[in-house]
């Protein structure tokens, strides 16, 4: 762990662009309690309160993918920090590598922030992308991720990237959907069920962040941030449905009968549970190629440490 207090802190103001959502919350919170000023820039204020409990947190409407609003928000600023992701997108163009949605959050806007800081005078940038993220990799979001990476480091800048495997967490939007689906359905379908993941912990994730922001030797390098164990994706949700309390039979789908569903699945109104990319990104392996690096100053928590506290609120 490293000592914030031991060094003057050089990074004081940070922004944090993507910081409303399930990642950002936690490391705003955290940055927050560091004792720093962080902005938070979102599309919809009123679904942003829960921060208005921290003062030194500042969240603030505005169009990230407006370079002129950019650079007004840059001012001051010590250092930006870039999670904005979207998991669906459609199509783009017959041949292209990615479709618009992905192409303009996870490509176009790093390219945007990367000018921004470097026009304002910004030199530490830290990004968020995903692991398995590669420039021909199987599925349109670990394409326009491998991209966005590429984009993220620049002469000039001071940048880190961080790719973590799914992350769990109180609020996750991952083992806490198949607990509920088990809760409302007497058994689960299962598309990619043998793909294997590596579950890390939100707040070992923000930890990750907070630690490297000052550490110079995490200039120009790309981190992986995976948990202590793999697991398939079937026994990820037998152990959602067995913490939530409702375990239920887990049916692994073929591949055509998976596409089948996933393509059903990305017409559920209100947005897709799942899509075909999906399942394309779970095509590749989303394990770590070794142990967190000791410079990010993390042990990480286990999934069964901390998972069944709040899956077990779903009884
Ligand atoms: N959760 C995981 O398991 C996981 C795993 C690997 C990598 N990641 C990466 O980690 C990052 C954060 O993930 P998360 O789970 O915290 O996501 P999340 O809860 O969905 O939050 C997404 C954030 O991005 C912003 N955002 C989304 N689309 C945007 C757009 N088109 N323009 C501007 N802002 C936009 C949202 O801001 P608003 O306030 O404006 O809505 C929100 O703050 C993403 O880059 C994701 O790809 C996540």
């Amino acid at each position: 762990m490293i000592d914030l207090n031991a060094a003057a802190m050089r990074y004081s103001s940070i922004l944090v662009i993507g910081g409303t959502g399930f990642i950002g919350s936690h490391l705003v919170a955290q940055l927050a309690a560091s004792g720093r000023r962080v902005i938070v820039p979102t599309r919809h204020v009123s679904r942003s309160r829960m921060f208005s409990v921290l003062p030194k947190v500042e969240v603030v409407e505005a169009n990230v993918h407006d370079a002129a609003v950019l650079s007004k928000l840059m001012r001051g600023v010590d250092a930006v920090i870039n999670l904005v992701g979207i998991l669906h997108s459609g199509r783009g163009p017959a041949g292209s590598k990615y479709g618009p949605a992905f192409a303009t959050a996870h490509v176009e806007l790093p390219k945007k922030i990367v000018a921004a800081c470097l026009a304002n005078g910004v030199q530490r940038y830290l990004h968020m992308s995903a692991l398995g993220a590669l420039p021909q990799g199987a599925s349109m979001y670990l394409r326009s991720k491998a991209d966005g990476e590429a984009a993220a480091f620049a002469p000039g800048l001071q940048t880190t990237v961080f790719r973590p495997s799914v992350v769990f967490g109180p609020e996750d939007k991952f083992l806490n959907l198949f607990a509920t689906l088990q809760k409302f359905f007497p058994v689960m379908p299962l598309g990619g069920a043998d793909a294997r993941f590596q579950p890390v912990f939100v707040g070992d994730v923000a930890r990750a962040f907070v630690n490297a922001l000052e550490h110079p030797a995490t200039f120009g390098k790309t981190y992986e941030l995976a948990g202590p164990k793999i697991y398939t994706l079937k026994e990820l949700v037998e152990l959602a449905g067995a913490m939530g309390g409702h375990p239920r039979p887990v049916l692994a789908l073929p591949p055509p009968l998976a596409r089948l569903q996933a393509l059903m699945l990305e017409w559920m109104p209100g947005g897709p549970l799942m899509s075909r990319d999906n399942l394309d990104s779970m095509k590749q392996d989303n394990i770590a190629s070794g142990p967190i690096a000791p410079e990010l100053g993390i042990t990480p928590t286990a999934l069964e440490a901390v998972a069944p506290q709040y899956l077990g609120r779903k009884i």
